[in-house]
């Protein structure tokens, strides 16, 4: 199961210490302009080791495409693009072989496939992950076309909550912050974190504008429950909110009912999204990051023979995983989009004959 979406498909390989990581797209119309520098602007703002809030691991992350692509325009073919790994230190790990990490998928991944390739995490790792935002470029490339933007940001780290989200003021920010009056705090918080060789969870909050009204298919393909599962796949995730969110079971309705008038919704309670369909309203989605697993903090756990170990881990880690997964939550809703609008263009007469006449 390395492969997510139904139309518009992105299956990702790789592993975090081996050769390379990448993805191949499929389903991408042909005819689709492809500005591989945009592709790489959006691998930059998810590359480690720029700044004091990341890890500190050096990875260039230049991509490099494959296939699928001739004189600039995608042909429909599948698109495969590839990054190499260049910034290994694979030794970081040989003190965790035998020993499973406490909030890592190093203890399932041993049980359910008897191997593991403990180096960085291996597949686990959120490196991959780099491999989703190449693909999610993509994504956002096609729905441009269509009027359809995403941005994204960091609204919470550590209970340290935005008070107003200014989406256009992540790009100016090292954790990209949605509110600069709260943005010391957010990153004294990961910074204190760090010092004490611990972590801290986050919140990331992406906005999508511009949608039509009606993606999203019933019953069992709802825009809403794809959305929350392309978010819970994503590394560390823990829960996902659309709109009003947990907070929607504390309201009466006549308080969480977006009132509609001849112009639209007169507020946005339900996060852009009803009966599992965009209503046209921007979709807004709080997820959750849990705190990064792995810390140079000692702690308990076992070995592979069951002994009880105290483990104190090494390597480059981030100490606030929401940051650059912020930019991961981005290109998972735009993979979701793409898939949701190719899907819906048979959905309708009017769509088919648009289509064939
Ligand atoms: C962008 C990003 C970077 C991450 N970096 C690290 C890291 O440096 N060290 C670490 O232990 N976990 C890191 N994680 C989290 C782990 O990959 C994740 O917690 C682990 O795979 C266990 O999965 P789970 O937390 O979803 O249960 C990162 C996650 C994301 C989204």
């Amino acid at each position: 199961m390395n492969r997510f979406g139904e139309r518009f498909t992105i299956t990702t390989f790789g592993e975090s210490h081996g050769k390379a990581i990448g993805c191949v797209l499929d389903g991408v119309p042909a005819g689709l302009a492809i500005d591989e520098a945009y592709i790489q602007s959006e691998l930059d703002r998810r590359r480690p080791g720029q700044n004091e809030f990341a890890t500190a691991r050096k990875e260039a992350d230049k991509v490099e495409i494959l296939s699928g692509i001739f004189e600039g325009f995608t042909t429909g073919t599948p698109i495969m693009m590839v990054i190499y790994n260049t910034d290994q230190k694979s030794g970081d790990y040989s003190n965790v072989k035998d020993i499973f990490r406490p909030g890592h998928a190093d203890f399932t991944y041993f049980h359910k496939y008897g191997i593991r390739d403990y180096r960085g995490g291996g597949r686990s790792s959120a490196r991959e992950t780099a491999a989703r935002v190449a693909g999610g470029a993509v994504a956002k490339l096609m729905l441009a076309q269509l009027g359809i933007s995403f941005q994204s940001g960091i609204s919470a780290i550590h209970g340290i909550e935005a008070q107003n989200l200014d989406f256009n003021y992540p790009p100016q920010s090292p954790i990209y912050a949605l509110d600069p009056s709260v943005e010391e705090a957010q990153k004294g918080a990961i910074l204190e974190a760090k010092n004490a060789h611990d972590s801290v969870g986050g919140v990331a909050t992406v906005k999508i504008s511009g949608l039509p009204i009606g993606l999203g298919e019933g019953l069992y393909y709802k825009l809403d429950a794809v959305l929350a599962e392309a978010m819970m796949g994503i590394n560390a995730v823990k829960a996902v909110e659309i709109g009003e969110g947990i907070h929607s079971s504390e309201l009466l309705a006549s308080q969480n009912n977006d009132p509609i008038a001849p112009e639209g919704f007169k507020s946005n309670h339900a996060g852009g999204i009803l009966g599992g369909m965009s209503n046209g309203d921007d979709v807004l989605l709080r997820v959750h990051f849990k705190p990064t697993p792995s810390i140079f903090i000692e702690q308990e756990s076992i070995n592979t023979a069951s002994e009880s170990v105290h483990v104190s881990l090494k390597g480059r880690h981030d100490p606030c995983v929401a940051v650059r997964g912020s930019v991961v939550a981005e290109s998972m809703a735009a993979l979701v989009v793409a898939d949701m609008l190719l899907l819906n263009m048979g959905r309708t007469m009017h769509g088919v004959t648009n289509y064939y006449q």
